[in-house]
């Protein structure tokens, strides 16, 4: 088995094998707490948009887990954003609104925290990773971390942010493991305005997350994908990577 990292590009060879993978992944993430009616919006169009946006933002860099040169999960690190760094009365927010298959939506956040860790241009935040449902819990997130934010350092960043759904216990566990410490809560506020003005709020609690990077290489260098991670894909997926 072949595991590889490759730098997202705006190929439809590469972007629809993974929007399968983010939507299959998405899915299970948002499965207890999301209602039906909106996780029938995010098709798989809606992740294939995402994923080209991504690939067209100068300002984040996606890089992709290849197995067998199958694109299986991505890790997406950009610039601190600007609701971080520049409060407005005390409170720090960002709203963005937008179409989402024919419904207007708009999702806001508002951070208010000290801040304690440093939000400079030597911090990036690690504003998504998402793995495949068929090859998570084998070690390959912590593959992708380990290889991609060496890199990191090497042009010159020096500490990471993470922001994950405070309830995402799995998450949690894997940031404590990779030397990330909540620092912080935050609140999303995703609202869909149905197109007969009915509206479904899903409100969720967001912890925000700090290392640095000399800390999180410390952290991963005894982590090293083994063999035995690799037989294990190989068992939970049988022929299909
Ligand atoms: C979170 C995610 C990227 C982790 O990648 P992964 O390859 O599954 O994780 P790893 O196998 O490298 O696990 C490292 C550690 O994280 C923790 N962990 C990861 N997944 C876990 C799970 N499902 N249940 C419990 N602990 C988990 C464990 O402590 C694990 O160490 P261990 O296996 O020695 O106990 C991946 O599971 C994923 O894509 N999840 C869905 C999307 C998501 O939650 N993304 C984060 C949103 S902010």
């Amino acid at each position: 088995m072949k595991v590889s990292i490759r730098c997202l590009e705006k190929k439809l060879s590469q972007i629809l094998p993974l929007a399968e993978a983010y939507q299959r992944s998405y899915n299970k993430l948002s499965q207890g707490y999301k209602s039906p009616e909106e996780m029938a919006l995010y098709t798989k169009g809606y992740f294939l948009k995402k994923l080209w946006k991504m690939a067209e933002d100068k300002d984040s860099v996606v890089a992709v887990l290849n197995i067998n040169d199958r694109p299986c999960g991505f890790v997406r690190y950009s610039a601190i954003p600007e609701y971080y760094t520049c409060p407005v009365n005390g409170q720090s927010r960002d709203l963005e609104k937008g179409m989402l298959d024919g419904f207007e939506f708009a999702w806001y956040r508002k951070v208010n925290f000290e801040r304690d860790v440093p939000l400079n241009n030597k911090t990036l935040i690690v504003n998504q990773i998402y793995l495949d449902p068929k090859i998570q819990r084998c070690g390959l997130g912590t593959y992708l971390l380990s290889k991609t934010i060496p890199e990191l350092k090497k042009q010159g960043y020096e500490s990471l942010i993470i922001e994950y759904n405070a309830h995402n216990e799995n998450a949690e566990k894997f940031y404590k493991g990779i030397g990330f410490r909540a620092f912080a809560k935050t609140q999303d506020f995703d609202h869909i305005i149905k197109k007969d003005g009915q509206t479904t709020f899903c409100i969720s609690d967001v912890a925000i997350a700090h290392t640095t990077i000399d800390n999180a290489i410390s952290c991963m260098r005894d982590k090293q994908l083994s063999k035995t991670y690799i037989t294990m894909v190989q068992q939970k997926n049988g022929q299909s990577y």
